[in-house]
This record gives structure tokens, C-alpha cells and sequence, in this order.
């Protein structure tokens, strides 16, 4: 099919969910996607942070050629080499002891408040005073199914669907008195993403993270950090909770745990893994030969290829570079981030979208969160030259539109 019929097609047949951009793509290679008629774009987005090692990576694609004619799906009813190969790995880079494998985010997320009720009536079983309250945050967001998106902050995601799960209050973000203010032992978990992805990549202060485990500490409740959009190495380490010291007592991955092959986790502590029983939660699907393969290379190759450190490095010359430009466009209030998982917040929501607009048109992918914000999830593969093209792209861009305003300010003016 022709792209036009494509999208006929698809305004016939589909539900109306997405606002696509008018492009099909057919193929990618390292940090580039290719379009039907071979044109190149350079992509700063990565599947919204899932193809940490880009497009055609030999290590994903042999993976899946070997790992398809072994075995794609068996079930949970039985056992395959690739649960235990990956739950090891995942253990070991976490600090967490056990792992549940589901296939998505927001999957992964479910399990994970499911895991905090049940054991909080594990722990009122043995005569502990705790109630089944979740605390999220403000900006939040941890999905679509009925628990994440009870979880998760924007009304517009919740209100279309009540009544949603009940029991759930949020906190303002990074505000250690309301988070004081609200918690009790009526809270069975505190839930936050150490770095806000969708709220406008918001860092949460070491302070208010550390106050969240002493009070959670205070009770038995469980701090639940979702790394589903800053783990898995984006931000530098494998976890974003890496970089303020804490462990949690649960935690979500996601996104790019397989590279694109749909797989979520939940890892847990030893101590939280005690409620759960065979038959208590499952899947169909979560954890299947392939995905768990494609995982184990994933890891495998950012160790191999020392991609870690490439984040951190290349992320911070992003960074800098990104002040840079602040430097020079008023219309760049903050700069904010870590690694590849970074910012830069406009002044105005409608440039901000023509920014998006304006960088597809010079074949560059971003896109916008909470309406002002810049956003830049690239594969963690990106060199410098690639950042110096998107830099060179956003000044041109913020140039024209600094000059537009001032033309027509001074139109005004003489006016
Ligand atoms: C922090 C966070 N949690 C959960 C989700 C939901 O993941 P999925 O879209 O795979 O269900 C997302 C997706 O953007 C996310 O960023």
C-alpha cells in the first residue's frame, strides 16, 4: 500500500488514539530512520527511549534471527533459558533479588501495585498497622491500564474512565512538607519516577527522594521508583535511583529492556517477595524466549561496548551544548536532565510545538512533553556530530523565530 492509502486505511479502521506525523517509515540504521522514499532522519527520540542501540544492531538482530528459529513462545507453564539469564543480570545491576516479567510499562507497573497491596496485607496479617493508600506524584505518569493511570497525574488520562482505582492521593512534586503532610500509616507506597519522563524530565531532589524512604522506612510502606523511561542505562547508570543512593523497595523496567521486543520487569526485595504465591499474578506472554534473548543481548552489548560511559559522556556534552543554546534564545527557560534522558523547556507552548515541526522538516525526531518541553531520548549510540547537528538545527530554528518576533514587535511598535 501507497502511504496515502495507509492513512485512509487507517482513519477507517482504527481507533482515533494517535496524532501520527505524516511519515511512513520502512527501515532504520544506527541512529537513523529511513522513510519510504530513502530519506534519512536523524533520530533523537528512539521509539520514545526503546531503541537504546538504534536500528539494525547485529547484536538485537542476530539475537532474534538465532533465538526465532530456537523458540519464540513456550508459555509460563514451562521453563526457557531466558528468564533465568536476564532475571540474573537485572538482580545483579538493581540490587534487587527478584524479578516477574510482563510485557509492557505500564504492565510492569500494575504488577508493581498490585505487589504493594498484597504485601501490605501480608504485613496487616501479621499484625502491622498499614493501610492500602497509594502517594504518586504530581506529573506523574505510569501508564494507561486502570492502576497506572489511577497512579498517574493529568486528569485528561484519568477523568474519560471513572471511576478509577480508589485510594490514591498526589503529592506536589519535590515538596518534602506535603509528602510529610500526606503520608501515614494508612500508605501502603509511596510511588515516584526519580526522573519524570512524561511530566517534562523532572529530577526529583535527593532531599525529597531520601525523605520518601525514611518515612516509608518509618511504616513498612514501600517506596516504588518506576524506571521504565530513565532505567536501563539512559541516564548513565542502570538505574536513575542509582545517582542519589537509595534503593527501593520495588522497581519497574521497561522501554528498552528488549530493544524493542515488547518486556517489562518488576524487580522486588527478597523481603516484598515473600507475598507472592503460584497463581497469585501471570502472564501469557510477559518473559518469552525471544524477548528475554534479545534483553540478555541488550545488556551483554552496553557492557561490551562501554555504553554507560558513552551516555554519560556524549549526554553531558549534549547538556552543555544545550546551555549553550540557552545562552543565546531567551525563549529557552531551563535546561535540565541526565545522560540521555534531557531537556530544554520553552517559554511558550506553541513554539514549542512548531520547534518539533520545524526539526522534522530538517529530518531531526524530538518531540514535546507538558506542552513547553523539549524533548531528547536519542539511542545511546549518539556521537557528538549528531548533537552538534541538532544544536546547529535548534539555532537556526530559535534565530528565525527570534527575528520573526522582533520584526513583528517592531512592527507593532511602529505601528
Ligand atoms: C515512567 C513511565 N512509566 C510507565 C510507562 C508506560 O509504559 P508503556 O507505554 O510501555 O505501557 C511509561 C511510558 O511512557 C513511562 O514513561
Amino acid at each position: 500500500m501507497k502511504f496515502e492509502e495507509i492513512r485512509a486505511a487507517e482513519e477507517r479502521l482504527l481507533l482515533s488514539t494517535y496524532e501520527r506525523s505524516p511519515i511512513l517509515f520502512t527501515g532504520g540504521e544506527d541512529v537513523h530512520l529511513i522513510d519510504e522514499s530513502g530519506e534519512r532522519y536523524l533520530d533523537l527520540l528512539s521509539g520514545i527511549g526503546v531503541n537504546a542501540l538504534g536500528y539494525n544492531h547485529p547484536a538485537i538482530v542476530d539475537t532474534i534471527a538465532r533465538q526465532s528459529r530456537a523458540l519464540i513462545h513456550t508459555s509460563n507453564l514451562y521453563y526457557h533459558e531466558g528468564q533465568a539469564e536476564l532475571a540474573m543480570r537485572l538482580t545483579e545491576r538493581t540490587g534487587l533479588d527478584r524479578v516477574f516479567f510482563a510485557n509492557s510499562g505500564t504492565e510492569a507497573w500494575e504488577g508493581a501495585l498490585k505487589l504493594a497491596r498484597a504485601y501490605a496485607g501480608l504485613r496487616r496479617s501479621e499484625g502491622a498497622s498499614i493501610g492500602t493508600k497509594f502517594l504518586a506524584l504530581e506529573q506523574s505518569f505510569h501508564g494507561r491500564t486502570f492502576g497506572s493511570v489511577s497512579t498517574t497525574f493529568k486528569a485528561k488520562y484519568r477523568e474519560p474512565f471513572g471511576p478509577v482505582v480508589p485510594g490514591v492521593e498526589f503529592v506536589r512534586f519535590n515538596d518534602v512538607s506535603d509528602l510529610r503532610a500526606k503520608f501515614s500509616n494508612e500508605v501502603c507506597a509511596i510511588l515516584v519516577e526519580a526522573i519524570q519522563g512524561e511530566g517534562g524530565v523532572r529530577p526529583l531532589t535527593q532531599e525529597f527522594l531520601a525523605e520518601a524512604r525514611a518515612l516509608a522506612n518509618s511504616t513498612g510502606a514501600l517506596l516504588i521508583v518506576d524506571e521504565i523511561q530513565a532505567g536501563m542505562g539512559r541516564t548513565g547508570k542502570w538505574c536513575a535511583y542509582q545517582h542519589y543512593g537509595i534503593l527501593p523497595d520495588v522497581t519497574t523496567l521497561a522501554k528498552p529492556l528488549a530493544g524493542g521486543i515488547p518486556l517489562g520487569a518488576v524487580l522486588c526485595t527478597e523481603e516484598v517477595a515473600r507475598v507472592i504465591h503460584a497463581g497469585m499474578h501471570g502472564t501469557t506472554f510477559g518473559g518469552g524466549p525471544l524477548a528475554c534473548a534479545v534483553g540478555v543481548a541488550i545488556i551483554d552489548t552496553i557492557e561490551k561496548d562501554g555504553l554507560l560511559a558513552h551516555v554519560n559522556q556524549v549526554g553531558n556534552y549534549f547538556q552543555e551544548r544545550l546551555r549553550w543554546l540557552a545562552k543565546h534564545h531567551e525563549t529557552i527557560i531551563d535546561v535540565r536532565g541526565k545522560g540521555l534522558m534531557l531537556a530544554a523547556e520553552l517559554d511558550s507552548a506553541d513554539l514549542a510545538k512548531q520547534t518539533v515541526a520545524e526539526m522534522l522538516k530538517r529530518r531531526i525526531l524530538i518531540n514535546c512533553t507538558s506542552d513547553t518541553v523539549l524533548r531528547f531520548l536519542p539511542p545511546y549510540i549518539l556521537e557528538r556530530a549528531h548533537v552538534d547537528t541538532a544544536i546547529d538545527a535548534l539555532d537556526e530554528i530559535f534565530t528565525e523565530h527570534g527575528a520573526a518576533h522582533s520584526t513583528q514587535a517592531g512592527g507593532r511598535h511602529h505601528g
